[in-house]
């Protein structure tokens, strides 16, 4: 049975729209159906403020599974996958995901975000969704075409750059805690206000976190990770209260202690600005990552020392052993991505030290060698790390990071140690000593692989295979299989 409700139409009209075969076909089998249909949600949003969007969600007042059963065949689309628990259905049009729900009133249990659901009106539904901003909706029904349908005055909070929740805040936050994460990261991406009710309401409600799982709020973070100035929701994270939740690491960067009149730098801040310079230079959410954890263990590691002042000793490789509790507990990636981000804390003082003396070619090298394909990466957080506020010192830092660059290519182009192949493998000891796997194979490459390293012998096999020899006599064992190569 179909549900007809009134619904106030604003002035603002989207009839563009209306030249689109997909939205003519919604509103035709609206029409045919003698039921309401309407655009809504984020698709609305940033058609209005400009910004692309590849999903368009659509709200019918009945059955939303069967409307888009009808939509699809008119529009000859491929199969509609039904999510009959969710009671939504979806189809591909073109490149665009079309998604149909009948529009409900919706009531969530304490403990969980799985709603009861009941049939409901357009009204009902656009009052249960997280900000007015996501709750305009355009109408594809006979006599308001195109009008915009917008009970919650969210196209001048769009204007004025406002996120505002539809009903009072409690009610909304406490029926899907995600969307106090979702308020800071809209505001991040769109750079939007956070309303001063709404945002009370978090640091009020920001607890109810707990009942959200790890890989929603990780999908969140990285999505704040991915716009072009994360440290806006970072700082909003922290006053919401919403950072102590899931992130208490990061919090604890915070503060500058003062000894005899010596202080640090705080380290929360100097974080965010890493954050922000590597997001500048490259879009990789890993090196992102990496940004946000390099000096995770300064608080750990932090002591004073009546020499020295303020030290941080070890706190690369300590934050490098912190990664994968973090990773672990965000439910975040624990293979590559994750090592890739240990790799960059544990290294990111390395080039540094490179500069600060007359640089060897053999601690080139092994920066290479440890590095590896990773070395660019490296060096854009190391680079993105010089936060002092004196341009003259900066400006130095940077040079003397340009060459180590040089010095860089220069040494990798005549050793090729980035991506290291021993040049004499296990297979080539165990035969030519007749020996099993054993202890005795790692000793031999290890003084191959650190020979290449200090440059005692080139990257080259035959050098390599007479220094095998050598210290194979050296550990008491004689050649007994191919002795010359
Ligand atoms: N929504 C909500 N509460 C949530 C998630 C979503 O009210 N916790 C509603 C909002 O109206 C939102 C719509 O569902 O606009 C679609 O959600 P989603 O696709 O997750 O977000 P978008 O607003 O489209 O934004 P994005 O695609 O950037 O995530």
């Amino acid at each position: 049975m179909s549900r007809t409700t009134s619904y106030t139409v604003d002035p603002v009209r989207l009839d563009g729209v209306l030249d689109e075969p997909l939205f003519k076909a919604v509103a035709s089998e609206a029409a045919l159906q003698g039921i309401p249909a309407f655009a809504i949600g984020g698709y609305v949003r940033d058609r209005l403020i400009g910004r692309p969007c590849k999903d368009i969600d659509f709200v019918v007042e009945g059955d939303g599974m069967a409307f888009a059963q009808s939509v699809a065949m008119r529009l000859n689309a491929g199969h509609v996958h039904v999510f009959k628990n969710f009671g939504t259905a979806m189809f591909m049009h073109g490149d665009i995901q079309v998604e149909f729900v009948g529009a409900r009133k919706e009531s969530y249990s304490r403990n969980s975000r799985k709603p009861e659901v009941e049939a409901g009106t357009i009204q009902d539904d656009q009052e249960r969704r997280d900000f007015t901003i996501n709750a305009l909706a355009i109408s594809l029904n006979a006599g308001s075409l195109g009008a915009l349908v917008d009970p919650f005055g969210g196209i001048l909070d769009l204007d004025r750059g406002i996120l505002r929740t539809p009903l009072d805040p409690d009610i909304t936050f406490s029926d899907d805690p995600l969307r106090m994460l979702r308020a800071v990261r809209f505001a991040t991406q769109l750079g939007f206000v956070i309303d001063p009710i709404t945002f009370d309401a978090i640091k009020r409600n920001a607890k109810r976190l707990e009942i959200i799982s790890a890989e929603r709020i990780h999908t969140e973070l990285n999505k704040i990770l991915s716009t072009p100035k994360p440290s806006v929701g970072f700082i909003l994270l922290r006053d919401t209260g919403l950072l102590a939740e899931f992130f208490p690491e990061f919090l604890e960067l915070a503060g500058a202690e003062e000894k005899f009149g010596i202080g640090h730098k705080d380290n929360f801040y100097h974080t965010l600005q890493v954050l922000d310079n590597v997001c500048a230079k490259s879009d990789d959410l890993w090196l992102r990552w990496g940004a946000v954890l390099h000096d995770i263990a300064k608080p750990k590691t932090k002591r004073f020392d009546p020499g020295h002042g303020w030290t941080f000793h070890g706190h690369e490789d300590k934050g490098a052993r912190m990664v994968p509790t973090i990773f672990r507990r965000l439910k975040l990636p624990l293979d590559e991505q994750m090592r890739f981000v240990q790799k960059l804390v544990a290294l990111h003082l390395r080039p540094i030290s490179l500069t600060k003396e007359e640089v060897t070619d053999s601690a080139v090298r092994r920066l290479l060698f440890d590095a590896g394909d990773d070395i660019d990466a490296l060096m854009i957080l190391c680079r993105a790390d010089i936060t002092s506020k004196n341009d003259k010192k900066k400006e130095r830092y940077l040079r003397n990071y340009d060459l180590l660059m040089e010095k860089l290519k220069e040494v990798e182009a005549k050793d090729h140690v980035r991506n290291f192949q021993p040049p004499i493998t296990g297979e080539d000891i165990m035969r030519v000593f007749d020996v099993p796997p054993s202890k005795f194979i790692g000793d031999i490459k290890t003084v191959i692989k650190d020979a290449i390293l200090d440059g005692v012998i080139h990257n080259d096999r035959t050098e390599a295979w007479a220094l095998m020899l050598e210290t194979g006599r050296k550990l008491g064992k004689e050649p007994v299989g191919v002795k010359d190569e």
